[in-house]
């Protein structure tokens, strides 16, 4: 007898924590949940995630239980060598075991179909047109009716449709926000598009989702939502150009620094349409090529992260990314390509990048009168 209850009680702990596995990932509220969805889209998708899981849950405990009870009501006794009662050809319990799975497949299949159709394009009302472009490891954003280009932080207005059109710099990536919508891939030559909303003010983290080379792990993003009123004055502080750094100042020995150790021929620092680089994404993204472009850093103290999104903005953290860039994100291009870090004649030495940092943090626009 002891035997048996041992095996039970060790049934009962297994079984509790496989409830207690489901019940925390249900609660679960971290940055990247999809279970806090903030948004229609991430929501219906919950929703329709929620309503299988628990359909499956159901099933799972259905006929694993009958399962156990089985084994352990009908088990073979001592002497007994009567055989069970065959049930094989009885056409009211195929009927009915046939029946049962096809009722499930078909509330699956409505609210499936329903939602992938919904979903497919955006609702109507007012509306944001952002181009989203992948790179190697980082993220650009475009917004073609507004004349901005920034990167790693898209900036949204609450409320409003985000219509997001999407192309690859150079490999397959997939843009994934999960508070506001399932990940969508984003190819080098083919155009893909997705939409949300985002209900809240508030700042979303996502990643990319598709293997896209060694810094896969640190190509992250971050959507900021704005009241509409205050994303309206983010975009008009994202076309006033930043003052020019005082004569004589640290940033402005920066601004040398970034111009004579060969920053500009992958960033820019003059405007979201300068010309040079953004020329050269524009035609990379119309033609799908390739091109070697880095974020845009007209605006670079108007965001909090840079990296691709893996380091705030501080100063510290600059400091650690312009000494050795490769130690924060292993096998990046900057590290691999840029001059700085592969001509001896133009290492950075430690004046040239408090200078940088210096010029950097000071490019935020002027403050409106
Ligand atoms: Cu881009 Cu993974």
């Amino acid at each position: 007898m002891l035997p048996r209850i041992r095996l039970n009680r060790r049934l009962v702990l297994l079984l509790g924590a496989l409830l207690l596995i489901l019940f925390a990932a249900a609660c679960s509220k971290g940055a990247q949940s999809t279970f806090d969805p903030k948004g229609p889209v991430a929501r219906d998708q919950n929703d329709l995630f929620l309503l299988i899981f628990w359909l499956a849950v159901g099933v799972f405990i259905l006929v694993e239980g009958l399962l156990v009870y089985s084994i352990i009501r009908f088990r073979r006794k001592k002497g007994d060598d009567t055989l069970p009662k065959q049930v094989h050809g009885n056409s009211k319990l195929e009927v009915f075991w046939t029946l049962i799975p096809l009722a499930i497949v078909v509330v699956i299949a409505i609210p499936t179909y329903t939602t992938i159709a919904d979903q497919h394009s955006p609702p109507d009302g007012e509306s944001v047109k952002v181009e989203v472009v992948g790179h190697q490891w980082w993220w650009e954003f475009r917004y073609p009716e507004l004349g901005i280009a920034t990167a790693n932080e898209l900036n949204v207005p609450t409320g409003k449709v985000i219509k997001i059109d999407m192309l690859s710099g150079d490999v397959v990536h997939s843009f994934w926000i999960p508070k506001l919508a399932g990940a969508t891939d984003v190819f080098p030559n083919r155009l893909t598009q997705m939409w949300f909303i985002a209900d809240d003010v508030g700042t979303y983290y996502g990643q990319c989702k598709e293997l896209c080379g060694v810094e896969h792990a640190l190509m992250r993003m971050r959507v900021v939502a704005r009241t509409p009123t205050d994303f309206d004055t983010w975009a008009a502080s994202q076309k006033s150009p930043p003052p020019a750094p005082a004569p004589g100042s640290l940033a402005a020995q920066g601004q040398q620094v970034f111009a004579t150790h060969g920053c500009l021929l992958c960033h820019t620092t003059s405007g979201p349409e300068a010309p040079g680089t953004q020329e050269g994404r524009e035609k990379g993204y119309e033609s799908g090529q390739s091109v070697f472009p880095g974020p845009n850093l007209t605006y670079f103290a108007t965001r909090d992260s840079f990296a691709g999104s893996v380091r705030d903005r501080t100063e510290d953290n600059l400091r650690e990314w312009l000494t050795d860039p490769d130690a924060v994100k292993p096998g990046n291009h900057m590290a691999q390509l840029a001059p700085a870090y592969q001509n001896p004649d133009l290492k950075l030495s430690k004046q040239d990048i408090d200078a940088l940092i210096a010029y950097l943090m000071s490019r935020t626009p002027a403050p409106s009168q």
